[in-house]
């Protein structure tokens, strides 16, 4: 993955172009993983709503899960990624396709019941940034589902114990391993979605059985199984590679939001436009539609009629 360093002058993991499904997913041995997921997801999943925002969505993998919602914001950086989640699943109206960068989220203040992250946040050199965007786009009491890499998993710390391992899964700060690819300290986590106005209502350890030991023996439907048995008591110690975690916004009640976009540069709206334009009436941005995908990673124009 190329680095790239995007509008709100952060680094990015680039995934343009990698065909991140065949490259990971497709006949890689990583159904069981898959799996597990989704039944984390599933349960923390508020089942219904209006407006389900997945960040870092990639080609869609989760989005059958999403079947409750009445819209559903698919968003990433990478175009090619959204391109893939289009033609699976189609153009409807139900569908929205966004390529911006999450750290400046083109949409209005409390548009979203619901913000999925899952592997993403491991990407992210700025955590608290990303938090405070979700929390903004949330409506009050709307409910953040994330996902994030363990750095005080089970192998970690038996590698640590065993003088295998430098780095100590005990420390809270994030531990990048390659770069921009992060583990996170559960305590560390918790403390920063309680900064951005998240309260934790449930968790999930996720993945106890990621290790060829098992996945060669055992079929990943029963170990999916198996793991969706722990995930619950299993997230008293979160001692699994993944953890899910459900927490809700608490901020006031705000009016309700008068239109879907904003402008991801001077964050004023709604943005008027369609269907092959959207444009800012405070700064002049003009972000273009390119066939169907909402293109916000760069405006086509400026100070167009000014
Ligand atoms: C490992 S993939 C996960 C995709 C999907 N969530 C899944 O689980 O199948 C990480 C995704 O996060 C996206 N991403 C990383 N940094 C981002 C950013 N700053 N803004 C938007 N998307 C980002 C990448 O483009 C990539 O598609």
């Amino acid at each position: 993955m190329a680095e790239q360093v995007s509008q709100s002058n952060r680094a990015i993991c680039d995934y343009e172009g990698t065909s991140y499904r065949a490259r990971f997913w497709a006949d890689q041995g990583r159904t069981y993983e898959d799996l597990a997921e989704r039944i984390a997801l599933r349960r923390l999943l508020p089942p219904r709503g209006r407006c389900l925002l997945e960040l870092g969505a990639g080609f869609g993998r989760l989005a059958d899960l999403y079947e409750g919602y009445d819209q559903v914001i698919l968003l990433d950086y990478a175009k090619s990624g959204l391109r893939e989640a289009q033609a699976r699943l189609g153009r409807s109206n139900r569908y929205l396709y966004v390529a911006a960068d999450l750290y400046r989220l083109p949409f209005m203040p409390g548009l979203c019941d619901c913000v999925v992250t899952v592997r993403v946040l491991h990407h992210l050199v700025d955590v608290p940034a990303a938090f405070a965007q979700i929390a903004d786009v949330l409506r009050a009491g709307g409910v953040y589902v994330l996902e994030y890499a363990n750095k005080r998993n089970l192998k970690a710390i038996l590698r640590y114990l065993m003088g295998r391992q430098r780095w100590s899964p005990f420390a809270q700060e994030p531990y990048e391993f390659v770069t921009l690819n992060f583990d996170f300290h559960p305590a560390w986590m918790s403390r920063r979605l309680q900064e951005a106005g998240f309260v934790i209502d449930a968790g999930r350890a996720v993945s106890h059985f990621r290790h060829p030991l098992f996945k060669q023996r055992i079929g990943h439907e029963t170990l999916a199984r198996l793991d969706g048995a722990l995930q619950r008591i299993g997230a008293a110690w979160k001692l699994a590679p993944s953890v899910f975690v459900r927490a809700h916004v608490d901020k006031p009640d705000g009016p309700a939001p008068t239109g879907l976009f904003r402008c991801p540069r001077c964050f004023a709206g709604p943005l008027t436009g369609q269907p092959i334009a959207l444009r800012c009436a405070a700064c002049g941005a003009v972000w273009r539609v390119d066939d169907g995908i909402f293109d916000f990673k760069a405006p086509v124009a400026e100070n167009v009629g000014e």
